[in-house]
């Protein structure tokens, strides 16, 4: 809640209103992200956030640049948004 994610994405019930990205609300109930093109797990996501491009070439997620506590704390906090 505190970096650019809420500029794109929304988590219904928090301050995250962003509707460039996709809605992460149900996130952690869904097997794939990147419409479909990557399987939904921790490993997926902590890559994903770090580097979306390297997933999925053309990806309209820009990198973030995190260190790795953050990454580990965010890769948690959406592993269980249900
Ligand atoms: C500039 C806008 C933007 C920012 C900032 C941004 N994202 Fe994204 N994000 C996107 C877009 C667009 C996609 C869809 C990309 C695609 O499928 O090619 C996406 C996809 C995702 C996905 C996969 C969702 C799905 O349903 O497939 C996750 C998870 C995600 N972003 C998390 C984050 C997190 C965490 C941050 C902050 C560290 C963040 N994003 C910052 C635009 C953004």
């Amino acid at each position: 809640m505190r970096s650019a994610c809420i500029n794109c994405h929304a988590v219904s019930g928090t301050v995250a209103t962003g509707r460039f990205g996709p809605d992460l609300t149900h996130l952690a109930s869904r097997d794939t992200i990147a419409s479909g093109a990557i399987q939904n797990n921790a490993g997926n996501l902590r890559k994903w956030i770090d580097d979306p491009n390297s997933m999925k070439p053309g990806a309209l997620m820009p990198a973030m640049h995190l260190n790795d506590h953050d990454l580990d704390v965010i890769t948690a906090y959406l592993t269980q948004l249900r």
